[in-house]
């Protein structure tokens, strides 16, 4: 085949000066780019977080080099070695040349083992279990998270117990709070699909993984040690996010670290608190449902009026009330709402699928454990919503635990809350098929 050029490429001046100029772009564009990280990480609020970062840098500059040598190659070779006017020919063909070859398949494969063995001793060293985790006066305790389409539940079982000698668990909803220095140890479990625990600020992140309820789903740990952050002002909030594609409430499914300046500020501000109003609950079952309802994650889903909530995966509960004793025969109003409550797969209201979490003691070994006597006053204060009531509460302390026993074929005694003087006694009921209170 007639070729114009058979004598094969030459450096052209225009050749050189393009390949000065694309130097030097590349140099100043990395520099140019890399000085917009830190405005697009968060700041660096955990122990782990520099390595992160280092590595974060590290791949950038690898990645900028190797996008500014191929783009500036073809650059040059278009400019360069562009066909003369009229020259419709096809160009010199070439056959393989095996030390090009060999250079280009080395160079990236030393590149990739490089990157492999930076990244893999970065991850075992922050992903590495630590001696004193969860560390809260004095005793290590467990945190539990709950993934749930579309909430985060975070659980801290703590080394208190009740009068009665039930363990004293703390519900803090969508928020975790630590403090600066604590090596925080949390155990993930998810109650539906794959979810994602990020934590951007700690850099962080850890898949939930689905398994067998009954043998307390598949856990996953995560590890992380909140450290102090210059110029924040404390106690300190950085956002959860869910990374996993989830479901159409996915976007919504956020919480928030909040990060004490030391661990007495963790403890009045948080933790003894929260233990003071497990201990002293409202004497009044309704106010007390109040309370507690606002524990869970019912918010991420339902529209209910009286406490400003107007999410819409599920449906309304604004005067549920009203409509709860026709929705399944046999049931009275009360004992629907408990029902659904506890585990909510039992009946499904037409029109939405089955995504809320379940709180029954059968359905997660660890987290997310609603007792007898929280479903009750959940019930109680859900029975005021409405214009009128159908719920009988008066009977409702032996009727839920029967519709339980029915539905679900396991005892539940509920044994506070009665007559609205229980504010002295305390929770004492546990599910006789599971451990209701841990
Ligand atoms: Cu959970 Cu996305």
């Amino acid at each position: 085949m007639q070729n114009s050029r058979s004598s094969g490429p030459s450096i052209s001046p225009a050749a050189v000066v393009v390949a000065a100029v694309f130097l030097l772009v590349s140099v100043i564009g990395i520099n140019w780019f890399l000085s917009f990280v830190p405005v697009v990480l968060p700041e660096q609020a955990s122990a782990e977080s520099k390595s992160v970062d280092e590595l974060f840098y590290i791949l950038m500059i690898i990645g900028g080099v190797v996008f500014f040598l191929i783009q500036g190659m073809l650059l040059i070779s278009v400019i360069a070695f562009r066909a003369p006017p009229g020259d419709t020919g096809d160009g010199p063909t070439y056959h393989g040349n095996p030390l090009l070859e060999i250079v280009w398949t080395i160079i990236p494969a030393l590149v990739i083992v490089f990157l492999a063995v930076v990244s893999y001793n970065i991850w075992t060293q922050n992903s590495a279990p630590k001696a004193s985790v969860n560390m809260v006066d004095g005793a290590s305790i467990k945190i539990n998270v709950t993934g749930a389409r579309y909430a985060w539940t975070h659980t801290y079982a703590t080394e208190r117990f009740d009068p009665d000698g039930a363990q004293i668990i703390i519900n803090s909803g969508a928020d975790l709070h630590t403090y600066i220095g604590q090596n925080v140890d949390l155990t993930l479990q998810t109650q539906d699909v794959i979810h994602s625990y990020w934590v951007p600020a700690m850099r962080v992140k850890q898949d939930l993984l689905p398994g067998d309820p009954a043998q307390g789903g598949r856990p996953t740990q995560l590890r992380f040690t909140p450290v102090r952050v210059d110029g924040k002002t404390y106690p300190a909030e950085y956002p959860i996010v869910c990374a996993e594609l989830c479901g159409d409430g996915h976007g919504r499914m956020r919480g928030t670290v909040i990060v004490y300046e030391d661990e007495s500020r963790f403890l009045d501000q948080f933790y003894e608190p929260a233990i003071h109003a497990i201990l002293n609950p409202p004497a009044d079952p309704i106010l007390r449902g109040e309370v507690e309802i606002q524990n869970y994650i019912c918010n991420s889903c339902h529209i209910l009026d009286s406490l400003g909530w107007t999410a819409t995966t599920g449906p309304s509960l604004n005067g549920i009330a009203e409509r709860a004793g026709e929705r399944v025969p046999g049931q009275s109003a009360e004992e629907y709402i408990a029902i659904s409550i506890w585990n909510s797969g039992a009946f499904r209201v037409p029109g939405y699928d089955q995504q809320m979490a379940a709180f029954g003691p059968d359905v997660m070994e660890t987290a997310n454990i609603m007792s007898p006597e929280q479903l009750y006053s959940i019930v109680a204060y859900l029975c005021t919503q409405g214009e009128h009531s159908d719920c009988d509460m008066e009977n409702a302390s032996t009727s839920i635990p029967a519709a339980i026993q029915t539905v679900f074929g396991y005892e539940v005694d509920i044994t506070f809350g009665l007559d609205g003087d229980a504010g002295a006694e305390t929770p004492d009921a546990e599910a006789e098929s599971g451990d209701g209170s841990a």
